[in-house]
């Protein structure tokens, strides 16, 4: 089921023609309060009016619109009589419907000079001229009749266009990067004046809405949560639409942050009295999991074991209707460059591995959001700060960060030495500013002095990388002291480390954990 209140409010449409910006243009207009959505390009006519939306948006892409295989939008859109917007793919797909001429030019990628030639309509209020990012290969050699240019910079004349009648427009630069000066205030302008949009998207009417429409299903509700934000807000939406109807299911593996279990329970009962179930299978994982070095057989056996868990739980607690997950709006859609359409919206069902019998339907009631969105909206429901700021945490959790068979020492060693970097970089400031940081151990050895004697014990790996999406990683550059201040907290408080190193490794070649 999707939760959409959306549907009733004033909307951009962004058709994506696979720039890696796309998703940037809707939460852009989103964080002003106008909602907007991304679609395939491809999408038909038909399925685009149902929508209903005052202004459409072409975002930039890969391809070139003179090639035979490049990717072109339903040419009934353009007789929709409302306002268009195309962005570098965009605004070359534009001049070429409407008649002008789009060349291969010199590549163009950084920021350049715009300068504002006509400053009424979409550049209405933006300064004579800014820096505008660009990233493109072809431009518009010639535009088309009834266009004139609104704004150039020096190696692109029509950096900037708009018909006579001030409804359809191109851009070559990209408003919705942060590098173009007052970019938000031209989406802001095409939004606002040009469509006439009505800024209706908050996160607290989200929230009221969700939580009427979600208090309207029948049946009960299973929902399992990790203590990340999305299995978090996900349950208290919609434990604060059916109260007790709603039943959370946490399972402790043993494998989590120090004191993590007793932190997210005491939120979920104290805070918020949660129906919540914490199930105790630190033995069974563990033992599963003895003697078990190869990372893949680690996940294998976590995986297998939650579901047997969670059915089970199911079996006794049930029956069940629904199964709620926090699914977010960049899982629902992706790109629908050179992938048919049928392949372009999936679902991710992140508890794959259920049984037949278990039927239920899925609730995904964060669907239509972006990560910040749901932080917001964790923060009206009153999660606590430290747990919306709170890095992001793999599945199979410390299994990942323990090389080798994973014992008790070693889990102590990885939980302490984590805590103690977490907290460091906490006092530093920093805790927010890098992406994530931890300690790994394996079973490596070195030796160390204390006192007079001779030591044999761990090395500890400490592993800090900045990201935006986890997909590449650099690792931090963290100030000499602050890593001093780690490994001597470290070496002192834990008994069996002698030897703490930094990894110096970015996302590729290696990944961010290691194992
Ligand atoms: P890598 O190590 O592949 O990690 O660079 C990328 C991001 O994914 C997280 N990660 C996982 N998350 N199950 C998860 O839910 C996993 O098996 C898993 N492995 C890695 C990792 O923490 C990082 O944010």
């Amino acid at each position: 089921m999707i939760i959409r209140k959306s549907d009733l409010m004033d909307k951009i449409i962004v058709l994506d023609f696979g720039s890696q910006y796309s998703h940037l243009i809707c939460r852009r207009m989103r964080e002003f309060s106008v909602y907007s959505e991304l679609v395939p390009f491809d999408i038909s006519l038909e399925e685009l009016k149902k929508l209903e939306p005052k202004g459409i948006i072409f975002s930039g892409g890969p391809s070139s619109v003179y090639k035979s295989d490049a990717p072109i939008p339903d040419k009934g859109i353009f007789d929709m009589k409302i306002p268009l917007l195309g962005i570098c793919y965009g605004h070359q797909l534009i001049v070429n419907q409407f008649g002008g001429k789009v060349k291969r030019a010199n590549k163009e990628y950084g920021s350049s000079m715009l300068t504002i030639d006509n400053d009424t309509n979409l550049l209405g209020g933006i300064s004579e001229s800014i820096r505008a990012w660009m990233s493109h290969g072809d431009e518009a050699e010639q535009v088309p009749t009834g266009f004139e240019i609104i704004g150039h910079t020096e190696s692109a004349q029509a950096a900037a266009i708009a018909n006579k009648s001030g409804s359809i427009f191109g851009i070559q630069f990209h408003p919705e990067v942060v590098h173009t000066e007052q970019g938000t205030q031209i989406l802001k302008n095409f939004a606002l004046k040009i469509c006439g949009a009505k800024q209706e998207w908050t996160m607290k009417t989200f929230v009221e809405n969700s939580v009427e429409k979600i208090s309207k299903i029948e049946g009960n509700v299973l929902c399992a949560v990790s203590g990340g934000v999305d299995s978090t807000v996900t349950a208290l939406l919609i434990h604060k639409a059916i109260g007790d109807r709603l039943k959370c299911i946490f399972v402790d593996n043993g494998l989590l942050r120090k004191n993590e279990e007793k932190e997210i329970e005491e939120m979920f009962t104290k805070n918020f009295s949660v129906n919540f179930n914490s199930i105790n299978a630190k033995e069974e994982f563990l033992k599963k999991l003895k003697g078990i070095i190869d990372p893949e057989q680690k996940r294998k056996i976590i995986g297998e074991e939650f579901i047997r868990i969670f059915t089970d739980f199911a079996e006794k607690n049930g029956p069940f209707k629904w199964l709620a997950q926090g699914t977010l709006y960049p899982d629902v859609i992706e790109s629908g460059v050179s992938k048919g359409p049928a392949s372009v919206i999936k679902t991710h069902h992140n508890v794959g591995g259920l049984p037949d019998w278990l039927k239920l339907e899925i609730l995904e009631p964060l669907r239509d959001l972006y990560k910040d969105e749901v932080r917001k909206i964790g923060e009206i429901l009153g999660v606590p700060k430290l747990l919306l700021i709170r890095h992001p945490f793999p599945g199979p959790g410390l299994a990942v960060r323990i090389i080798g068979e994973i014992t008790e020492k070693k889990l102590q060693i990885a939980k302490i030495a984590s805590k103690i970097v977490e907290e460091e970089l906490e006092d530093a400031e920093l805790y927010d500013k890098v992406w994530q940081a931890y300690a790994a151990v394996g079973d490596d050895k070195a030796v160390g002095v204390v006192g007079d004697e001779r030591k044999y014990g761990n090395i500890v790996m400490i592993r800090v990388v900045d990201s935006v999406d986890a997909m590449t990683a650099d690792w931090t550059r963290l100030p000499h002291g602050l890593l001093e201040k780690i490994s001597n907290r470290i070496t002192n408080e834990i008994d069996d480390v002698t030897w703490v190193s930094y990894v110096v490794s970015s996302k590729p070649p290696a990944t961010i954990e290691p194992q």
